[in-house]
C-alpha cells in the first residue's frame, strides 16, 4: 500500500516510507556527504533493522543507494543496529556498528568499503574477524546492553580508541576499548566515563570542541574541551557535558556544574534523539544528526505507513562561555530559502498578533527578533522554578505574563482552533533577567491522540544588551526552534488537522503586558528538496 503523505516534510531527511530511527555513521567523504540510518525495509514499526544509506553532494538534495549493512552473517543475523564511521590513515573510512547475534547478544563489528575507488561506497564487506567485541562471562559486560560504538580516535601513542554504551545495574557506562590495528580490541579496565542511576547509555559520542569552528575528532591537547553525549534510553533524551578528557588516564570529567543526569544540558529540549556527529573537513565544521520520534501513537503511524524523521542538520560549536554548546542549522539549507517577506521594525503591543502573509507557512524559515523589552514589567522569578518544561506546561500561551509570552504561532488555523505557539517569557531573577524559551503543542492538532507534551529550555541571553532572537523552521509535521542564535533548541513534531497546506497560517504574537519591539523579522517559503 501506498503510504499516506499528508504530514510528510518537503526538505527534513526520510526515506520514501518505512520506519527510520538513529542516524548512523555519518561523514563526508571526496566530497560527498553520506547519511546511514536505522531502518526497516518491511514496514512502519521498528524491527528487521538494516543500514540504509543515502548520499548527497550539496547536503540538502538525497539519493537513495542499496543499504550498506543488513544481516548476513552470525555477528548480525538479528539485526544492524547503532555505530559510526571513522575515517582511518589512507583516506578509508571504516564502519564499527553492532549486531545482534543468535543468542541475541549485542556485539560489536567491523564493515569496509568493497571499492574505495567508488566515492558513493555502495558496497561494504564486513570483516572474517567479526564480532570483534563481545561480551562474556569474563568481562562482565552486560549482553543486552552493549551497543552503538562511537567514532574512533587515536591518541598520540598511535593506539585507537571507541567507546561503546553500556550500564551495569542502574549505573551507565562508556564502556572504552582499545586496537593498534583497528581489528584486534582490547577492553580498557576503566569506563572513560560511567554516572550513577541514569539507566543505559545509548549512542554515546565523544568529541573535542572549540567556539572557533569544528576539530576533528582526533584532536587532544592542552586546553582542549571534549563534550560526552549520551542518549537516555529511560527518558530518550539526548544528554551532554563539557569537560576534559584526560588522556594518560584515558578518562572524561564533566566541568563543574556540568551535570549527566535528568538535570543536565540538552542538545534539544524536543523530541531529537540517538544523535550523533561527525567532522567535516571540508568546511572544517561538526555536523550533529539527529532523530526526531513519532508523537503520533504506534497504530497511526503504521497505517500512514511511515515513521520517523532526521532534523536538519545543525553546525555546532562551543559557546563563547565554554559552558554550553551553540547550534544552526547548516548555511545549505538556507539555498532552500525562496520567496522572502521582511517585516518594518514595529511595537508589538501586549495582547497583540500580526500576520506574517504571503508566504508558505506550512513550509517556512522565519527569523524574529525582539528588542526594546519592556524590562520593567518582568515578573519576579520564584527560585523554585528550576524545571523549564514544568514551567512552560503551567504557564501554557493563554496565559498572560508580565513580559510574555511573546513569540510565534506557527502551523496555525485561521480560526486558531490549532496552533503550535513558540515563544519566550522574562522573569526578573536574583541579580539577573531569565528567559524562558516554550513550545507549546497542546492546541498543535484537533487529533486527541497525538503527543501534545509542552517543551521549555532556559536561554542563557542577557536581554538587557543583546536581542533575543527566535529561528523557525517549519516544515508541514515539524518544527524546530533556535533560541537565543542556537543557545537553546526546541523540535516538535506536530499532525494539524487544519491547519495543512495553503490551509496554515503564520503569526507574531505578545500576550505580556509589557511592549517589545520586533527588531528584525524575515520569513522566506522554503522550495522543496529532493529527497530519496
Ligand atoms: C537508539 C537504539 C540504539 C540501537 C538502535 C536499534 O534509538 O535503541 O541503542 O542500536 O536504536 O535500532
Amino acid at each position: 500500500t501506498n503510504p499516506d503523505n499528508t504530514y510528510r516534510t518537503s526538505y527534513h531527511f526520510q526515506p520514501p516510507k518505512n520506519w527510520m530511527n538513529d542516524p548512523n555513521g555519518p561523514m563526508m567523504y571526496k566530497g560527498i556527504y553520506h547519511l546511514f540510518y536505522q531502518y526497516n525495509p518491511y514496514g512502519a514499526d521498528w524491527g528487521n533493522i538494516v543500514w540504509a544509506h543515502s548520499t548527497s553532494v550539496d547536503f540538502v538534495n538525497w539519493t537513495p543507494r542499496a543499504p550498506a549493512i543488513f544481516p548476513d552473517q552470525p555477528g548480525d543475523i538479528n539485526g544492524c543496529w547503532s555505530g559510526s564511521t571513522t575515517i582511518l590513515p589512507g583516506y578509508k573510512p571504516a564502519i564499527l556498528y553492532t549486531g545482534i547475534d543468535p543468542q541475541k547478544s549485542q556485539v560489536q563489528n567491523l564493515a569496509v568499503p568493497k571499492n574505495l575507488s567508488d566515492p558513493l561506497l555502495i558496497e561494504w564487506v564486513k570483516s572474517p574477524y567479526n564480532p570483534l567485541m563481545a561480551p562474556t562471562n569474563l568481562n562482565q559486560i552486560n549482553a543486552s546492553s552493549f551497543r552503538d560504538p562511537t567514532t574512533s580516535w587515536l591518541g598520540p601513542d598511535k593506539t585507537w580508541r571507541v567507546i561503546i554504551g553500556s550500564k551495569r545495574h542502574r549505573r551507565g557506562l562508556a564502556i572504552l576499548y582499545r586496537s593498534k590495528d583497528f581489528v584486534h580490541w582490547v577492553k580498557a579496565k576503566h569506563p572513560l566515563h560511567s554516572a550513577k542511576d541514569t539507566g543505559m547509555w545509548e549512542c554515546p559520542d565523544f568529541f573535542p570542541v572549540s567556539s572557533q569552528g569544528g576539530l576533528d575528532t582526533n584532536t587532544v591537547g592542552l586546553g582542549i574541551k571534549h563534550v560526552l553525549k549520551l542518549s537516555l534510553d529511560d527518558t530518550k533524551h539526548d544528554y551532554y557535558t563539557v569537560g576534559m578528557y584526560n588522556l594518560d588516564k584515558d578518562r572524561y570529567v564533566p566541568d563543574k556544574g556540568s551535570v549527566d543526569n535528568d538535570t543536565g544540558l540538552r542538545y534539544d529540549y524536543g523530541k531529537f534523539y540517538a544523535s550523533k556527529t561527525f567532522y567535516d573537513s571540508a568546511k572544517k565544521r561538526r555536523i550533529l544528526w539527529g532523530w526526531i520520534n513519532e508523537s503520533l501513537p504506534q497504530p497511526e503511524y503504521v497505517k500512514q505507513g511511515w515513521s520517523g524523521i532526521q532534523a536538519i542538520p545543525r553546525s555546532i560549536w562551543l559557546d563563547k562561555s565554554e559552558k554550553q554548546l551553540v547550534q544552526w542549522p547548516i548555511m545549505e539549507i538556507e539555498k532552500l530559502r525562496g520567496n522572502r517577506v521582511d517585516m518594518p521594525s514595529s511595537v508589538l503591543k501586549g495582547g497583540s498578533m500580526l500576520e506574517i502573509s504571503s508566504v508558505t507557512a506550512a513550509q517556512a524559515d522565519v527569523e524574529i527578533s525582539f528588542g526594546e523589552i519592556e524590562l520593567e514589567k518582568a515578573e519576579l522569578m520564584d527560585p523554585s522554578w528550576t524545571n523549564p518544561q514544568l514551567l512552560c506546561s503551567r504557564k501554557a500561551t493563554s496565559v498572560k505574563g508580565g513580559l510574555g509570552p511573546f513569540g510565534l504561532k506557527v502551523l496555525a488555523s485561521k480560526d486558531l482552533k490549532e496552533y503550535t505557539a513558540v515563544f519566550f517569557r522574562i522573569f526578573k531573577g536574583h541579580n539577573k533577567y531569565v528567559v524562558l524559551m516554550c513550545s507549546d503543542q497542546s492546541r498543535s492538532s484537533l487529533n486527541h491522540n497525538t503527543d501534545k507534551t509542552t517543551y521549555g529550555a532556559f536561554v542563557e541571553v542577557d536581554p538587557t544588551n543583546e536581542q533575543l532572537s527566535l529561528r523557525s523552521l517549519i516544515d508541514h509535521s515539524i518544527v524546530e526552534s533556535f533560541g537565543g542564535g542556537g543557545k537553546a533548541c526546541i523540535t516538535a513534531r506536530v499532525y494539524p488537522t487544519l491547519a495543512i497546506g495553503n490551509w496554515a497560517h503564520l503569526y507574531a504574537f505578545n500576550y505580556g503586558s509589557g511592549s517589545v519591539r520586533i527588531s528584525k523579522l524575515s520569513a522566506w517559503s522554503m522550495k522543496k528538496a529532493l529527497i530519496n
